[in-house]
């Protein structure tokens, strides 16, 4: 099952009998690593108590629209900067009405319109309630304005009814919110080869377009993971960051990680080389040349393309000549969906710079991406994938 770890959900709860089911949705999503706030309306009150949902979400259950406690902190426009996204299980009628008109009633529909984190609804009311030709209309309303919708179940009903409107299983509920997120692998930075106790070959690579993309993946709301070398940036604490030194441990960490990614970004410079022989002891000058015998280090982007179940998979090719022709070699080669071309042979361009000039070529198209700081190319990268391959 795919992870929500380091994403922050908001859990609205409204006047629904099923109320009583949010426990078990606020454990579900935190089984899979989800840290969760439950914002509880009025109506929502009525069915489960505040401090069932405290203890569960292990947070402070907000209820208050108005709340004066907090000098200069206004609760609704923390809370929906905080959430990567909205669910509102149980979604009320009433409550999906005021959705579909923008009204901004009481804390939860005032967090939703100050957001611009993902919503999903999952209603639940009796089956009549649920068949009634407003709500279908409100629900369609919110669909069409991206909202997800996870539909309620047919069953029998507190009520005594038999029908759609039942609230989805909880853990249905959990694996909906996190099927949302594109599971993401980034490599990033430069891998370190020893030579000696005290020396060890390695690259320029800063790590900052990887860092960049990363961003832009968080921002687009994916679930990140990053493997990372040896880098002079700052990490994203939205992401999953993994450190591997040497293109041995980096290789071992993305297999390990790449099972259930659905985009798979190799920006790390791996060394292509190693050091056949790590000598133990501090390598001594001599007035003879040193010959040193170096090995190829194992392909991480083509064993990765090799997988029955691959990941969509794109590299980086670091190139000072022929730049078109070896890119599209490297992406036959690798038989990898895209290669993002970094020209290097420029010296204020590429390694360890802020910026950048990049051509993404797939196998139907080359676009040239013109020179930008990596920060926001890291957005235009995101944006291509989007369009081309999602
Ligand atoms: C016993 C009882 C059960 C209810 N169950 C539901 C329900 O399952 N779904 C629903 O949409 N409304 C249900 N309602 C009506 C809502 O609680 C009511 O519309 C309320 O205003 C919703 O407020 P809210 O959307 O702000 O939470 C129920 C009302 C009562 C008295």
């Amino acid at each position: 099952m795919k992870s929500l770890t380091n994403k922050r959900i908001i859990l609205g709860v409204s006047g629904s009998i099923a109320a009583y089911k949010a426990p078990s949705i606020i454990r579900r999503l935190q089984d899979i690593g989800a840290q969760v706030k439950v914002i509880l309306t009025q109506g929502g009150a009525k069915f489960i108590t505040k401090l069932s949902l405290q203890i569960t979400s292990k947070n402070k259950v907000y209820d208050n629209l108005w709340d004066e406690e907090k000098e200069s902190i206004i609760t609704h426009i923390e809370l929906a900067k905080w959430a990567d996204v909205i669910l509102i299980a149980p979604a009320s009628a009433n409550t999906i009405y005021d959705l579909a008109n923008a009204k901004a009633n009481n804390l939860l529909t005032n967090v939703v319109l100050a957001s611009d984190a993902k919503m999903i609804i999952a209603p639940a009311m009796n089956q009549q309630m649920y068949k009634n030709i407003t709500v279908k209309e409100n629900i369609q309303t919110l669909i069409k304005r991206k909202v997800a919708l996870i539909n309620p179940s047919f069953g029998n009903q507190a009520c005594g009814d038999i029908g759609q409107g039942t609230l989805a299983d909880p853990k249905l509920i959990a694996a909906f919110v996190a099927d949302t997120f594109k599971n993401t692998l980034i490599t990033l930075g430069a891998t370190v080869e020893e030579i000696d106790p005290v020396r060890f070959i390695s690259n320029k690579s800063s790590g900052k377009m990887g860092l960049g993309i990363a961003n832009a993946c968080i921002e687009a709301g994916a679930k990140v993971t990053v493997i990372y070398g040896n880098i002079t940036t700052k990490l994203n604490d939205k992401c999953d960051n993994i450190k591997a030194t040497t293109a041995e441990q980096m290789y071992k960490s993305v297999m390990e990680n790449i099972k259930n990614q659905d985009i798979f970004i190799a920006c790390a410079a791996v060394n292509d080389y190693k050091a056949k022989n790590i000598t133990k002891h501090k390598i001594k000058k001599t007035a003879k040349p040193l010959i040193l015998e170096l090995i190829p280090t194992k392909d991480i982007l083509k064993d990765v393309c090799k997988l029955n179940k691959k990941p969509i998979s794109i590299g980086f090719a670091a190139e000072t000549e022929n730049f078109i022709q070896n890119a599209k070699a490297k992406l036959k080669n690798k038989n990898c969906d895209a290669i993002i071309l970094n020209n290097v042979a420029k010296s204020n361009l590429g390694f360890e710079n802020d910026e950048n000039e990049i051509v993404f070529i797939d196998k139907k198209s080359v676009t040239k991406i013109k020179k930008n700081s990596k920060t926001k190319l890291g957005v235009e990268i995101v944006k291509i994938i989007k369009e081309k391959f999602l």
